[in-house]
């Protein structure tokens, strides 16, 4: 099995990151994390890179043309596929459109359901019997595009902001793989 060439962009802590490392050692798992992006220098995910050998880069996104910077970076190394996990920073619609290629989000929320930030304390005060996460293809529009997969869990009274994430986080570690599997076996 050839593998895709896969960019992981982030802004923070990088556990879907790290997960996503972890399982594309497994050989039949259809991509390589060969690079990793982010905006923010002391992003978390940048040690895991690290450790895990992963070229990274750290993009300034306050200049002028960052998106034809990344877009060259992303030619360079041959990307097939960008994930965005937890990258606090919209794709512009040239990006988008001058990559060509596959762009996936993770969102913690049930989409369409609770777009934007803030989700759990939304969840709560909306009194939602079930949260979870979603996986979907990114377009113009924030947590808009179509949907790969979605994980869901009950909510129970005594759930706080913290509890919920912890929740979406241990289904966000099975649904990211899971969503990059299963577009691979479409095509
Ligand atoms: C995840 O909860 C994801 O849904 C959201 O950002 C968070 C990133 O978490 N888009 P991590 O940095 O992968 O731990």
């Amino acid at each position: 099995m050839v593998k895709k060439n896969a960019c992981v962009f982030i802004s923070g802590k990088g556990t879907n990151l790290k997960n996503l490392i972890l399982r594309s050692r497994d050989n039949s798992f259809p991509i390589n994390i060969k690079l990793v992006i982010t905006n923010k220098k002391n992003a978390n995910g940048i040690i895991i890179a690290k450790k895990n050998l992963i070229p990274f880069v750290v993009v300034n996104t306050q200049i002028k043309n960052f998106d034809t910077h990344i877009l060259q970076i992303l030619k360079k190394n041959k990307i097939s596929i960008i994930c965005l996990a937890g990258y606090m920073k919209i794709i512009s619609k040239n990006l988008i459109k001058k990559f060509g290629k596959k762009i996936i989000n993770i969102h913690p929320s049930l989409l369409p359901k609770f777009k934007g930030l803030n989700t759990f304390s939304r969840v709560l005060k909306n009194n939602e019997k079930k949260t979870g996460c979603t996986v979907h293809y990114v377009d113009e529009k924030i947590d808009n595009g179509h949907i790969i997969s979605q994980k869901f869990f009950y909510v129970n009274s005594n759930d706080d902001e913290k509890t919920l994430k912890q929740k979406t986080q241990i289904l966000e570690h099975q649904a990211f793989p899971e969503a990059i599997i299963k577009i691979f076996r479409k095509n």
